[in-house]
């Protein structure tokens, strides 16, 4: 699967959501999240986030590896909804994102 890491925190651009395919970019309070079990690593949305914000799991910088975790557990209570657009803006962060002061500004 692919990661979104702290360089979303506080931006979320969302031309990343434009260029995926099966739609599981999902829109939380303060970043995005990609699906672990829905991403096809299709990697269409990696070079079109401004901030670079997105890597392939094993790519992931050392100090962002909690973002692997971060992305797959905010989907425990969501399942597979099989769909972000539907979703709109969830109104949650995982922990780690929601106990950062504010970001990127
Ligand atoms: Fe965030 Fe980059 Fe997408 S800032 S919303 S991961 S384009
Ligand atoms: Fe979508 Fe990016 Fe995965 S475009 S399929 S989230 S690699």
């Amino acid at each position: 699967t692919y990661v979104i890491a702290q360089p979303c925190v506080d931006v979320k651009d969302k031309a990343c959501v434009d260029e995926c395919p099966v739609d599981c970019i999902y829109e939380g309070k303060r970043m995005l999240y990609i699906h672990p079990d829905e991403c096809v690593d299709c990697g269409a949305c990696e070079p079109v986030c401004p901030p670079e914000a997105i890597f392939y799991e094993d790519d992931t910088p050392e100090e962002w590896k909690e973002y692997y975790d971060a992305n797959v557990k905010f989907f425990d209570d969501l399942g597979s909804p099989g769909g972000a657009a539907r979703m709109g803006e969830i109104d949650k962060d995982h922990p780690i994102i929601a106990a950062l002061p504010p970001q990127n500004q």
